[in-house]
């Protein structure tokens, strides 16, 4: 199995680094615009493998495409990530361009290749990168819920002073203020986490959740990476292994929930073939509410690439 991982930054370099550490491929290559810097950051990733124990090749490559040929799945995390006071939508008229553009290489070299998309604005990349691939919805989709529902159940097993291995959730809709984490779906060991927290505390871990990209982002001055890199690697996992995990992913919607022609966060099975099921839940009707409202905030984003009439 090879994996590509185009964008050496900070999300790009951790997810091919947690990636060699799960040792479960048997090449990663890393390409970056940038002269020499995906190949410094593998060069320092593949010196680590006497130290991590994995056999995992990594190889850095300068914008030099043919190396990623024959991928199996290919990251994108390509594009400029955002300063304080800019909101992911902010990055659209730079990132969709480069999304576009390296969709199309990875395309070229990689025909059959998974594709991940992990660049922000995530959903509106997502449906800019499945526009460019000209591919199936099953072989082109974003991350964005594995990481919001890791920074979700994180936040709870803080709550509870339990390990977040038992916090199971669902969280749906776009990647940005608007997303819908949904906690009558959120369980601690089986149990419904109503149960364990206040309506009122459960809101405020809500809210937290919304703003968690922006929480880094205040902190540090520019975004987050351990645990989006983190999660993208989860989702290679998932694909990597066939193993048919159920995770939030962002995926061309084609009727589910009364929705069409938009990339929206929802639960799906992750296998060997991609996405391979779009699960629908039996939202009432406040959820269903948030859900729509998250549409619109990724519509509205939509609306700006298609002023850019880059397709
Ligand atoms: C975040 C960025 C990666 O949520 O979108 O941290």
């Amino acid at each position: 199995m090879k994996v590509t991982v185009v964008g050496a930054g900070n999300v790009g370099a951790t997810c091919a680094d947690v990636l060699a550490k799960k040792d479960i491929v048997n090449e990663i290559v890393l390409l970056d615009i940038k002269p020499n810097f995906a190949e410094g950051k593998a060069l320092d990733i593949w010196e680590s493998s006497p130290v991590n124990y994995f056999d995992t090749r990594v190889i850095g490559s300068t914008n030099d495409y043919s190396k990623t040929a024959n991928s199996d799945v290919i990251v994108i995390t390509s594009g400029i990530p955002r300063k304080p006071g800019m909101s992911r939508d902010d990055l659209i008229a730079t990132n969709a361009k480069i999304v576009k553009m390296v969709t199309e290489s990875v395309v070229e070299h990689s025909p059959n290749a998974k594709i991940v998309i992990v660049s922000n604005p995530l959903d509106v990349m997502t449906y800019a990168a499945f526009l460019a691939a000209k591919k199936s919805r099953n072989e082109v989709f974003g991350m964005a819920g594995v990481l919001d529902t890791a920074r979700y159940r994180s936040f709870i097993a803080l709550e509870l002073d339990c390990s977040p291995k038992d916090i199971q959730a669902v969280l749906m809709g776009g990647h940005g203020d608007t997303m819908v984490p949904l906690p009558r779906y959120t369980t601690v060991g089986g149990i419904p986490v109503t149960e364990l927290i206040s309506e009122e505390r459960i809101n405020e871990i809500v809210e937290r959740t919304k703003k968690g990209g922006g929480e880094i982002v205040n902190l540090l001055g520019t975004s987050a990476w351990y645990a989006p890199g983190a999660s993208a690697a989860q989702m290679v996992e998932a694909i990597v292994k066939d193993s048919k995990r159920i995770f939030p992913v962002c995926v061309m919607l084609e009727g589910e929930y009364g929705m069409n022609n938009i990339a929206l966060g929802v639960p799906v099975k992750l296998g060997k073939n991609g996405i391979e099921q779009v699960i629908e839940l039996q939202l009432n009707k406040d959820e269903m509410a948030l859900l729509q409202d998250s549409a619109k905030a990724v519509q509205k984003v939509m609306k700006t690439l298609e002023d850019m009439k880059l397709f």
